[in-house]
């Protein structure tokens, strides 16, 4: 029996995440016994009730899944830890590297009933449909990392192996030859050695693909090209904290980071998370917005139960309750009517066809 381990974790992943098991279960009305849905605890739920951010047993429930579920981990009552027993350092990417998944996928459509959500004009935005695939496993968020006392100073190593850069660019590839057969690789040649490295490594896995375009871009300038004129991307692919950056970025351009969906994959193998974090300042009051986890779940349909036209159902239905005026509070516009969490979940529900 096919088996999705779900992980609430912290703050705002404790509403939203069930909002996304409800439509899933629904979605998949009359078949949903014919799934596991198996709950453990994570980040900062797990430190305060078993005293570890990622407990044997939920890692052990992940490696077993075919996939995972997560909402968000961390929050203030946590960041005075030392930095590698809190949520993040000693939850989620810890879970990412050990289950190998490197690949790390974040869309990002502007949906035509959001085009005034977004804090860009809205021709700016207008038909923007891109991806953005971020290297998940390496770079400076897992090299080696310290402190010096003489003189005092810290350090984090930016470091790529060839194998790791292939994989995700190959990927990259793939996707742009299903798509418009554009893909642009981010990178900092002009300074950085690991970049100068991707970019050699970009150009040589081009070889394999000579019906997509590959163009390289420097970082700095991918941020304000995302601004100027967004609709220039079809695939993006870069590096861990590059990617990390961007994304946050282009989820503007769809109206808010709530709507940003992401899956994080090796194979068919995946944890589904949405973009955003836990959102402390909000947490508890029904007011966050669970369409990126939402659509995560439907990601996760898609890419690891091959359930293609479910997965197409639930993107339907957001499409649907926005486009009848729905919001949560981060997508209305003043004067709007606003509802809760649970409300658009419900709403979700009702309008899978
Ligand atoms: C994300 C988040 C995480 C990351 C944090 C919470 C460690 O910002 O998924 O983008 O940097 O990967
Ligand atoms: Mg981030």
């Amino acid at each position: 029996m096919p088996k999705i381990t779900v992980l609430p974790g912290d703050g705002i992943g404790q509403e939203i995440i069930p909002e996304a098991v409800k439509v899933l279960k629904a979605v998949l009305a009359g078949r949903e016994h014919d799934f596991e849905f198996n709950e453990y605890l994570i980040g900062g739920a797990a430190i305060d009730e078993v005293g570890k951010a990622l407990p044997e047993e939920t890692l052990q429930a992940c490696h077993e899944a075919d996939a995972v579920l997560l909402g968000s981990v961390g929050g203030p009552k946590w960041d005075t830890l030392p930095a590698k027993e809190r949520p993040e350092l000693g939850a989620l990417l810890p879970l990412r590297k050990q289950l190998n998944l490197y690949a790390n996928i974040r869309p990002v459509k502007v949906l035509p009933a959001l085009l005034s959500a977004s804090t860009l004009k809205e021709d700016v935005v207008k038909g923007v449909d891109l991806v953005v695939f971020r290297e998940l496993t390496g770079g400076l968020y897992f090299g080696e990392k310290g402190r010096t006392d003489n003189p005092p100073a810290a350090y984090d190593v930016l470091i790529y192996t060839e194998e790791e850069i292939r994989r995700i660019l190959k990927l990259a590839f793939q996707t742009a030859q299903s798509r418009r057969k554009k893909l642009c690789s981010v990178d900092k040649a002009n300074v950085l050695e690991s970049s100068r490295f991707w970019r050699e490594i970009a150009t040589d896995v081009a070889k394999e693909f000579p019906d997509v375009e590959l163009t390289h871009m420097y970082v700095d300038n991918a941020a304000m090209q995302l601004v100027r004129a967004p609709g220039q991307f079809d695939v993006i692919v870069t590096e861990n904290m590059f990617g990390d950056i961007l994304t946050d970025l282009a989820s503007m351009l769809s109206g808010s980071i709530g709507m940003l969906a992401s899956a994080s994959v090796s194979g068919k193998k995946g944890l589904f998370e949405p973009a955003h974090g836990s959102a402390p300042d909000i947490a508890g009051k029904n007011i966050a917005n669970p369409l990126a986890t939402i659509l995560s779940a439907a990601m996760m349909l898609r890419y690891s139960f091959n359930l293609h036209v479910e997965a197409e159902r639930i993107e339907k239905a957001v499409l649907k309750v926005l486009e009848q005026g729905l919001r949560t509070a981060d997508l209305a516009k003043p004067g709007e009517k606003i509802i809760g969490t649970k409300e658009m979940g419900d709403a979700v529900v009702e309008a899978l066809a």
